[in-house]
């Protein structure tokens, strides 16, 4: 799997270098409601992580961090089943605010469309988790509705959406209730 540059970012496979940086992030709140990180957050799933997850045949996951100083931003990948790709996304709490998620997930979409093949890619997220919202939203995800999800044990409704290979990347209008006014 290639390093990708973009404006601010570099993607790359993650590896032992990042495990520290993973751990402490992981242990933020967000992180652990709004994605399926284990929790407790360990230093062995960090290390899990690194070794396994990320290197899945059907993955493709990248760390990422800035090209200025290589600051640890956070993470994002792609799991493939047949032609269809489940994006997944964290930041660094201290790195948010600042559209770094955004261009880094358009650049991991673009993969998935171009380099591994994928003709849908699918995103889904907690009822209240408005910023993944606004992020999916602003990179064309057509908004689908609510469905049920399995998350750390427990039946959740989440928001799903998805994005087809012909869609345009363009900024879509996703209902108020789930991204609130004015997206
Ligand atoms: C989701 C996440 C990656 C977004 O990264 P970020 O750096 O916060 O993103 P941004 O600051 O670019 O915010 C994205 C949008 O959400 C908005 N936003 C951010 N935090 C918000 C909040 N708490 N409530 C409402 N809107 C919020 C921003 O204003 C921005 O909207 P805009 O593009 O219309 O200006 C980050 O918040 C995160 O890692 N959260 C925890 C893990 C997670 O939720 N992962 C995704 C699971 S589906």
């Amino acid at each position: 799997m290639a390093d990708i540059r973009t404006t601010r970012l570099h993607l790359r496979r993650p590896d032992e270098s990042d495990v520290d940086a993973i751990f402490s992030a992981c242990q933020d709140s967000d992180i652990q409601r709004f994605t399926l990180v284990p929790v407790p957050y360990r230093r062995e799933d960090a290390e899990h992580f690194v070794r396994v997850v990320a290197v899945h045949p059907r993955s493709s996951v990248w760390t990422i961090r800035t090209l200025l100083d290589d600051t640890f931003v956070g993470v994002a990948g792609l799991r493939m089943a047949d032609d269809v790709g489940t994006l997944g996304y964290w930041c660094a709490a201290p790195q948010r605010g600042r559209g770094y998620l955004g261009e880094a997930v358009a650049t991991v979409v673009d993969h998935g469309f171009t380099v591994v093949g994928a003709g849908t890619i699918r995103w889904s997220a907690l009822l209240d988790n408005v910023a993944s919202a606004r992020l999916a939203a602003s990179l064309g995800f057509r908004y689908i509705g609510r469905r049920t999800e399995t998350a750390h044990g427990l039946d959740e409704q989440v928001n799903t959406a998805e994005l087809l290979r012909s869609d345009p990347r363009e900024p879509r209008a996703w209902p108020a209730a789930v991204v609130g006014p004015n997206p």
